[in-house]
């Protein structure tokens, strides 16, 4: 099968299209047929080597699948035919390739509104939102706050949000300001300004940015709130007490993704790809997410 591997950690120029062989179920996992994979950051911080593996070289990427099940080894879970979606389990990737092999538990049925390049932009930064929101126990009415709201875990995390009930801030360059509105954000706030010095008290922040950005906000919670960061680690010499501050460390989850594909067939939840490229421009497509202006999703076909 074709698939995109690096052979040393390094700049975009280390990955390959190489020929592999089709990797085989174990029980418990089924073979999906990639029509399209996701990017994420995570793909090029673990090309740079910053991601921990004890796997050898070359090192398969990508950790989000839409395709359909070709085999399955699995006595529950999607059957041979099926169009599924999913996440790879972390650390180990191995969706920019033809062939993916997934526990039936990280799968659920592709959202039948969703073109597969639409539902391979869904399952990592999805969840990764959902389960933040579920860490800071977001209830309806709460306030919540998503820095970088227009990212591809921000768009998510904004609108899964609102489908909780919560009133949302999202904070977003100039530019994407009108796209937060579209996405029901109640409070966009440009981040190039101060703006968030005027915003009241939130329950939740979703940090996804990290640095000075987790520092401020702890001044920006009311007590019993929870800041949630996702790129890095608490930087305890910041912590505020009474609020609780905590990484999120995204899981594969198919149950989740059957109910965040439910909001979107229901037209609650928009999927927004700002670029579809083929399997042999995984570099530009690294090197676009690197850049850090991607407005929700890229993906890659095959
Ligand atoms: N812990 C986990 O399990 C987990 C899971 C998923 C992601 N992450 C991490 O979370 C981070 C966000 O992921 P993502 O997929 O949402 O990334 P992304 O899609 O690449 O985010 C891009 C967005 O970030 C905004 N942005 C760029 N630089 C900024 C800055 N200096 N300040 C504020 N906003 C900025 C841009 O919007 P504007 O131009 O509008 O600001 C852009 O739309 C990454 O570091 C990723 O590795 C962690």
């Amino acid at each position: 099968m074709r698939a995109v591997v690096f052979s040393r950690y390094g700049d975009e120029s280390v990955l390959e299209l190489s020929e592999r062989p089709v990797p085989t179920p174990a029980a418990g996992e089924v073979l999906v047929r990639v029509r399209a994979a996701g990017v994420n950051p995570l793909d090029w911080k673990f090309r740079e080597g910053a991601v921990g593996t004890d796997r050898p070289f070359p090192l398969a990427l990508g950790w989000d699948v839409a395709g359909e099940v070709v085999a399955t080894s699995a006595a529950d879970g999607p059957a041979v035919g099926d169009e599924v979606y999913g996440m790879l389990p972390l650390p180990h990737g191995g969706a920019y390739q033809e062939f993916a092999v997934l526990p039936a538990s990280a799968l659920a049925p592709k959202p039948v509104g969703l073109s597969f390049a639409q539902a391979a932009a869904v399952p990592l930064a999805a969840l990764t939102a959902w389960q933040s929101l579920d860490a800071a126990h977001v209830v309806p009415g709460q306030r919540v706050l998503v820095h970088a709201g227009a990212g591809g875990v921000g768009h998510f995390a904004v609108q899964l949000a609102k489908a909780r009930g919560a009133h949302v801030t999202a904070t977003a360059s100039p530019r994407n300001l009108d796209f937060l509105r579209r996405l029901g954000v109640d409070e966009p706030v440009d981040r190039t300004s101060d703006g968030l010095h005027a915003i009241e008290p939130v329950h939740a922040v979703i940090d996804t940015i990290g640095g000075r950005t987790q520092q401020e906000s702890w001044r920006l919670l009311r007590a019993g709130g929870a800041l949630i960061t996702l790129p890095e680690a608490i930087d305890e010499a910041y912590r505020v007490p009474g609020v609780q501050g905590q990484r999120v460390i995204v899981a594969p989850d198919g149950k989740a993704l059957h109910s965040i594909g439910a909001l979107i067939d229901n037209g609650l939840v928009h999927v927004e790809v700002q670029d579809v490229l083929p399997l042999h421009k995984a570099a530009d497509a690294h090197r676009t997410s690197k850049n850090g202006q991607v407005r929700g999703k890229l993906v890659i076909t095959l």
